[in-house]
Formats: structure tokens, sequence, C-alpha cells
């Protein structure tokens, strides 16, 4: 770490924890009471400080609005069982955000500052950490361009905001999934990899068709040719077809999960073979029509590991193994908890302990 960060705190005086149900957190709807605020101006972030959550002024002209240049990340902090505060990989995120701001052509932010503008503001609204099971404080990290000008050009002015959510569990029932074949999230030399606003834009409608339809979630595929998996949902996809671990390679297309990587490490340190490749929708169904298809979930730090439990593709339905009785994902779920939780020794290094 560099040197402190100088942040500036004003702390509410009508904090609302009193008054929130934790046993009943719809995701994202709750907000804890302070957020982070900086300005990126004249070539250099300044004004940094954590403030009462609540509205800020802004030019119904600023670029972000009208061309997208808008990107964030989504992280968790966890409460320990001795009272230890420590955020999950937030190095990780800090290199994808400006992995974001290059591919939109934003200002960047040092690692020190994204990493310990967290830390703090999840310090001060350290009571808003719910400590039950599957909880945890959603961490929302948000950049966009303000400078209000119409022209298409990068802005020279941008805000970065981190807003925090206490949370619990996102999904808590085996998921139906469909393979998307028409609509398409991401292509060959787009900005799939970048978590851009605009991605999750052109994601709702393909998903309110599905659940019109009765999915839970899609299987987006390759743009070229709707035949290769890409990603489910939000979250990256991964299958054990017969006795590996299998998940679409990261490319242009593909966000680089931070929960990915997590479950690739932990399968590695077990000795389980990984494969990273290209991988088609023709192999899951014949996996799951000969049975080497032995688990399959989505993983993302919202969805955590979301068991995949039917899908459905050209009129077919196949249905899956009992999300309790797979052995690699809940092996996998059970371990990230052990770590995220404190309760055994965090030998890969992923707790950015808070205090
Ligand atoms: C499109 C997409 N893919 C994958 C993921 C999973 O990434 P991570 O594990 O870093 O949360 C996310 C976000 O959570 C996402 O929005």
């Amino acid at each position: 770490m560099t040197d402190t960060l100088d942040i500036k705190i004003t702390k509410t005086t009508k904090s609302r924890l009193a008054e929130t149900d934790f046993s009943n957190l719809v995701f994202g709807r709750t907000f804890s009471d302070h957020m982070l605020v900086a300005d990126y101006e004249g070539g250099e972030w300044k004004n940094i400080e954590i403030l009462p959550y609540g509205e800020i002024a802004l030019s119904p002209a600023i670029s972000a609005l009208h061309y997208g240049q808008a990107f964030f990340e989504g992280l968790k902090a966890y409460k320990h069982e001795d009272g230890t505060i420590a955020v999950f990989r937030p190095e990780k995120n800090a290199a994808r955000f400006n992995k974001s701001a290059e591919r939109l052509c934003t200002a960047e932010i040092p690692v020190d500052l994204f990493t310990q503008s967290i830390a703090a503001l999840v310090d001060v609204d350290r009571d808003w950490i719910p400590a039950a099971a599957g909880h945890s404080l959603y961490i929302r990290p948000v950049m966009f361009a303000t400078d209000a000008y119409l022209g298409v050009t990068p802005s020279k002015t941008y805000k970065f905001v981190v807003l925090t959510c206490p949370v619990g569990p996102y999904f808590t029932k085996p998921l139906r999934v469909k393979f998307e074949t028409h609509y398409t999230r991401a292509a060959e030399g787009g900005f799939g990899y970048a978590k851009a606003a605009g991605n999750y834009g052109g994601s709702m409608l393909p998903f309110k068709k599905a659940a019109e339809e009765g999915f839970d979630q899609l299987i987006w595929t390759d743009a070229k040719e709707h035949l290769y998996v890409e990603e489910m949902g939000a979250a990256n996809v991964m299958f054990v077809l017969d006795g590996k671990l299998v998940t679409p390679s990261t490319r242009d297309t593909i966000l680089d999960g931070v929960t990915r990587d997590t479950v690739i490490s932990l399968a590695k340190s077990w000795g389980m073979p990984v494969e990273e490749r290209r991988v088609s929708i023709a192999e899951v169904v014949e996996g799951a029509r000969n049975g080497k298809l032995t688990d399959a979930f989505g993983a993302g730090t919202a969805a955590t590991i979301a068991p995949i439990g039917a899908f459905h593709h050209n009129g077919e339905e196949f249905t899956l193994s009992d999300p309790s009785t797979r052995e690699f994902s809940q092996k996998v779920l059970k371990t990230l908890d052990d770590i995220r939780y404190g309760r055994v020794e965090d030998t890969f290094g992923w707790n950015y302990v808070v205090r």
C-alpha cells in the first residue's frame, strides 16, 4: 500500500440502521448510511469524500447519459466470526475496473485509491455488514463521465462513486435456464469483457423475454453461430464434465470473473483437471444425456455459486441432479464460505482486511 488517502468524512446524523429489516433484504434496494464520491479533473483524482448516502446534482448533458461512458464493479465485504471485516479480492476488481476504463476511454484509477477508499467506506458503515449465513455487504463502485458536452468524444471529467448495500443470498433455488440463440450479449471486438453499463442495458429485453417463457436465467452463446456457451446472465458459467471442471475461456466477449478465477484456483489446488476453452452447447446437452455432466452452475459475486437445476434446448428439457448432492459445487461453496467468513486460514491471501 502507498500513503494513506486523504479522505474527508462527514457522518450522517440520521442513521437508518435501526429501521432496516435485515431479515428481508432485497438485493440492491437497501443502501447503507454513507457513500464515497471522488472527482477526476485536470488529469487527477481529487475531492475524495465519504458523506451521507443521497442524491447528487448532475447536468442532464453529461456524456455518461448520452453515450454510455459508464462502468461499474461488484464486490463484497464479510464480517468474520471474530469481528474482523474483510473485502474479498478487491485488487482483482480494481484491475478489472481499469480494464473497463481503458476500453471505454475514461480516466483510470490508482489501485490503492480504489481499495483504500472502499476499505474506508466499509469501515464507516461496518455496522451495516450482516453477519447471518449467506449475508454480506455488497459494494458497488461506479465511474461515469461528467462533461456536460454533446460531442461524441471522451469526457475530460469523471466521478467515482461507491455505494454499499447489505445483502442476503441472491438466488434461493436451482435455476431453470435456456440457451439464448437469438440475442447476443457481446461480440468479438466489442466490450463484453468490460463491466460497461451498456452491456447490462442491452441484456434486459432478452432477460424479460426469457422470464416470460418461464426461465430464471439465460445462457449467452457466441454472436457468430450461437453454438458455444459464453456466460450465464450476469455470472460466468461452469460445468463438471467427465470429472473435469470445464468453463469458457475468457476473451473479448466474456467478463473475467473474480469468482470464476477463485473456483478455478480452488479446483486446481484440489488436483482437479481444469479446462478453460470453448464449450459447445452440443457437449453440454450430450453430457446431460449420458450422465457425464455432474455439475453446472453460475459463478459470480452476487450469485456466488448458483446451481443450474434444469436447462432447455431445442424444445427438450434436461433436469440435472439435485444440487445438494453435487460434490464439486458443494465443496466449493463450503470452502468459499469458510474463507470469506474467516473460519479457515486464508492461504490464498484473498481477504483484504479492513479492521
Ligand atoms: C456479465 C458478468 N459475467 C460474470 C460476472 C461474474 O464476475 P465476478 O465473479 O467478478 O462477480 C459478472 C458479475 O458479477 C457479470 O456481470
